[in-house]
């Protein structure tokens, strides 16, 4: 994973609590790369898993918990670091259809050994659409806090729902993203 994410996290926990607080999960994770990230190095998924169960610990807040709430204030900080990439999209259903062919297209210019999802869409229509998420990292509870941030972030009334279709090497989540009729 890249160190992007690590970074913001470590933001999300220093904001949410403070440095001290963060220190001590990042001690408690006992991480192989020292807890030590640049935005532009890879290290392995399995860091911010073990720094996701030091949180949950220190918190009670449960691991999908916490990756939802972190998916929804990273993709607030992605608004921030990346506003070229929001130029064409007028809406966040535009926007969520955009990811596969632009957004994460753009993400390989940048971070070319990124790994990255893969998404299927269905059911579009002006008022909503389905986004089924497929990856052998298993991020389904961060790809609905990206989700849901995209939804906050260009505003309007949304419904969510998510189905698990497989949990394997491989694990795909649909999520049905509906417009509530005003
Ligand atoms: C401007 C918007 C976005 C940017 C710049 C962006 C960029 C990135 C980057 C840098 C990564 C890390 C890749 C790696 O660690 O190797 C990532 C991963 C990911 N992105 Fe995006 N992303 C954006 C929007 C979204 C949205 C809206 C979703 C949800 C539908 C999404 C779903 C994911 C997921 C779930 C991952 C984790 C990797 C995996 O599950 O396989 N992204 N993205």
């Amino acid at each position: 994973m890249k160190g992007v994410v690590f970074v913001e996290l470590f933001e999300f926990i220093e904001q949410n609590y403070d440095t001290f607080f963060l220190q001590d999960v990042i001690e408690a994770a006992d991480l192989p790369s020292g807890g030590v990230y640049t935005a532009v190095g890879t290290y392995p998924g399995c860091e911010m898993a073990r720094l996701a169960a030091a949180f949950s610990q220190r918190t009670g807040l449960s691991v999908p918990e916490i990756m939802k709430k972190f998916g929804q204030h990273l993709f607030g900080r992605f608004a921030v670091n990346y506003p070229g990439f929001f130029g064409e999209s007028q809406d966040a259903l535009a926007f969520l259809a955009s990811i596969e062919e632009q957004i994460h297209r753009e993400v390989y210019k940048l971070y070319p050994d990124a790994e990255l999802p893969r998404f299927d869409i269905g059911d579009r229509t002006e008022d909503g659409m389905t986004l089924i998420y497929h990856s052998t990292r298993h991020l389904g509870d961060l790809c609905e806090g990206l989700i849901r941030g995209c939804l906050d972030h260009f505003g309007g009334r949304f419904t969510l729902t998510r189905e698990t279709l497989k949990v394997d090497h491989e694990s795909s989540v649909r999520f049905d993203i509906r417009k509530v009729a005003a």
